[in-house]
């Protein structure tokens, strides 16, 4: 019920904001791009989750749709580690708790591949396109009825080497995040987070 209300409030204000400058028939609205919205509105980070492992398939899929993402030229700079062992799942959620990792069924770790970036060091947009494929991943994830939280690793080079030292990554692969997921055993409500005020027309 609460999500109900929250999608209500929102898809008033989807409303207003896709207005199409006063011509509806632009906005190519139709009840898939209606449920595209609700799916993006109502994800939520979601840190419990009950036994029932997450098949195989589904979270290869989930990959696919993180390489989906838009990247700067189109270069790609990524790897996934799709992580369903409970020995790695809890090696890892000792290095960083709030991983969320206790009753996870899988994680995938999104990480940058310095190889396929143009410069091969860590000045390009390799954490953009990442974070991109993290939010697909993310979205995706939702609309299969999956729980998942987006936990950060790099900047933070207290837990990047411990990362990348249980993955056995090599030099070049910088583990981005670790997406926790599972089948929810928990309902949050979506935060509201819309702000009028965030938005600022052809100039500041
Ligand atoms: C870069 C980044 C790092 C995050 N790291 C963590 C984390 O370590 N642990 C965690 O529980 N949540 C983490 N989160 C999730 C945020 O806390 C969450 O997205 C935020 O509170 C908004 O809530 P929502 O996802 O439900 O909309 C992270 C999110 C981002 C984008």
């Amino acid at each position: 019920m609460k999500k109900k209300a929250f999608l209500a409030a929102i898809v008033g204000c989807m409303g207003m904001l896709m207005s199409c400058g006063g011509n509806e028939n632009t906005c190519g609205k139709s009840d898939a791009s209606e449920a595209v919205i609700e799916n993006i509105m109502t994800r939520t980070s979601i840190r419990k989750f009950n036994d029932v492992p997450i098949a195989v398939d589904t979270l290869n899929l989930l990959v696919k749709a993180g390489m989906a993402a838009p990247t700067a030229m189109n270069q790609q700079p990524w790897d996934f580690i799709i992580v369903t062992e409970r020995e790695m799942l809890d090696s890892l959620n000792s290095v960083k708790p709030w991983f969320n990792l206790k009753t996870a069924t899988a994680a995938i770790v999104v990480c940058g591949n310095l190889k396929k970036t143009a410069d091969g060091n860590e000045n390009g947009y390799w954490v953009q396109d990442c974070s991109a494929a993290t939010e697909n991943i993310l979205l995706a994830a939702h609309a299969y009825g999956l729980g998942a939280v987006w936990c950060g690793v790099y900047p933070n080079q207290e837990i990047v080497p411990d990362v990348t030292r249980l993955l056995q990554l090599p030099d070049s692969i910088i583990p981005l995040n670790v997406i926790t997921m599972g089948h929810p055993a928990d309902d949050p409500a979506p935060k509201d987070k819309f702000k009028q005020d965030n938005i600022h027309y052809q100039k500041w």
